[in-house]
């Protein structure tokens, strides 16, 4: 006897979810603004969980706002989860994250509908803070989720605005109460859009993610000595405003010279007093580098902290850093990637196999269950930007696909 035909999900039915949720925390240019644990997260997450509510699901919400939903299997065993995010980055797009979490609820509506259960249960799921945009490290909720981060630890770190994530849980109302890390998963699938320009220049549908690239965040503090802009000589200047001027040009230079992989941004600085006439006395700034070769990240750490403390020293500065994040770079398990290429070419899909560029809780579950993630296409590769976009047909497709790898994935033996 042939297995039965896969269910289709309803793809009008998707993109009006994403429509509907781009309203949470809408700003100009049609992108959102939803930074972790503030009013429009909060929006996001009440609207998230009343779905999961609709669709018959067990919601529960863990210590660090995890929410978790779950949708019943035909036997009593660890679920097969999907999950990504909701919050955003200041300018973040329609997509990044809640993508995956709306398409993981459309999953279950469309089994309701077909009046299927699988084998083992399906979890949707939603994580704190995975951008990290507000309070470092990122991938935050999945972190402590899988025991990477102790969950006071967690609670009590402050973000760029100087509360901490406990106290703007507990007034959103989502320092829940359930235990971290459960239920225990049995495997996990994240669909996110591509963020990066691969698989729209080569035209190909579907990104199979064979890894995440390793992520160092560091903060620089360097202090030097205000003073006045028009009578201090160059040679007796304490600048340090220079200083993290030289080590930024240094960032992109290293990316640049050692090519292939390496990665190399400073996306944030700040300099005290910040006056026109005035040297800066404090410049802070962030360092962002990945790498999917560990000891290439690892080289291009070191690389900077010495010219960094060069810099310093040669101007009479000192230097402060803390590490904000650090992940390795993580290979997805063969089974999954192995049934997202199957199940990609079932449908006709065009493939490629492909790391991926940005962080996603997916690299935090790998750490506990076999994981991988599907990526669709992300126009002119735009994001972290209100232009992100992605064509409603690989949206469905995404979505589709990602339904039929659950079932697989959920109806193992
Ligand atoms: C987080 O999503 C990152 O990759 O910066
Ligand atoms: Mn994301
Ligand atoms: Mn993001």
């Amino acid at each position: 006897m042939s297995a039965p035909a896969c269910p289709r999900i309803d793809g009008e039915r998707l993109l009006a979810s994403l429509d509907a949720f781009a309203r949470h925390g809408a700003i100009d240019g049609g992108g959102v603004c939803r930074l972790a644990l503030t009013d429009a997260d909060r929006h996001g997450r009440d609207w998230t969980v009343a779905r999961m509510r609709e669709l018959g699901m067990t919601v529960t919400i863990d210590a660090i706002g995890n929410g978790v939903a779950v949708y019943p299997g035909s036997a009593d065993l660890p679920p097969v989860m999907i999950g990504s995010h909701i919050d955003t980055v200041r300018t973040g797009g329609r997509y990044d994250g809640n993508y995956g979490v709306l398409a993981g609820l459309e999953v279950v509506a469309t089994l309701r509908d077909a009046g299927l259960r699988p084998r083992r249960p399906l979890a949707v799921a939603f994580f704190t803070n995975e951008e990290g945009a507000r309070f470092q490290p990122d991938m935050m909720g999945s972190l402590v989720y899988v025991g990477g981060l102790p969950l006071p630890k967690a609670l009590a770190t402050a973000g760029i605005d100087g509360s901490t994530v406990g106290e703007e849980l507990r007034r959103i109302g989502y320092a829940g109460t359930a235990p971290v890390g459960r239920p225990a998963v049995d495997s996990f699938v994240e669909l996110h859009i591509e963020q990066g320009p691969v698989l729209d220049q080569r035209g190909v549908q579907i990104g199979v993610v064979e890894g995440v690239q390793g992520i160092s965040w560091t903060e620089y503090r360097i202090e030097g000595v205000s003073n006045h802009a028009g009578t201090t000589p160059m040679e007796m200047r304490h600048d340090a405003g220079h200083a993290a001027a030289c080590v930024a040009v240094f960032v992109r230079e290293l990316a640049l010279r050692y090519g292939g992989r390496q990665i190399g941004t400073v996306g944030a600085i700040r300099f005290e007093p910040n006056l026109i006439n005035v040297i800066p006395n404090r410049a802070v700034f962030t360092v962002d580098l990945r790498n999917t070769d560990e000891a290439m990240l690892a080289r291009a750490e070191a690389e900077v902290q010495a010219f960094a403390e060069q810099v310093c020293e040669a101007q009479g500065l000192s230097l402060l850093h803390t590490r904000l994040a650090r992940f390795a770079p993580v290979a997805f398990d063969p089974m999954v990637t192995g049934l997202v290429q199957q199940e990609g070419e079932a449908l006709g899909l065009s493939m490629l196999r492909m790391p991926s560029g940005a962080g996603h809780d997916a690299q935090m579950l790998a750490r506990v269950c076999p994981a991988g993630m599907i990526f669709v296409p992300s126009v002119k590769g735009l994001s972290h930007n209100v232009r992100e976009f992605t064509e409603p047909a690989d949206l469905v497709n995404g979505a589709q696909l990602l339904l039929q790898v659950v079932l697989k994935l959920a109806d193992r033996p």
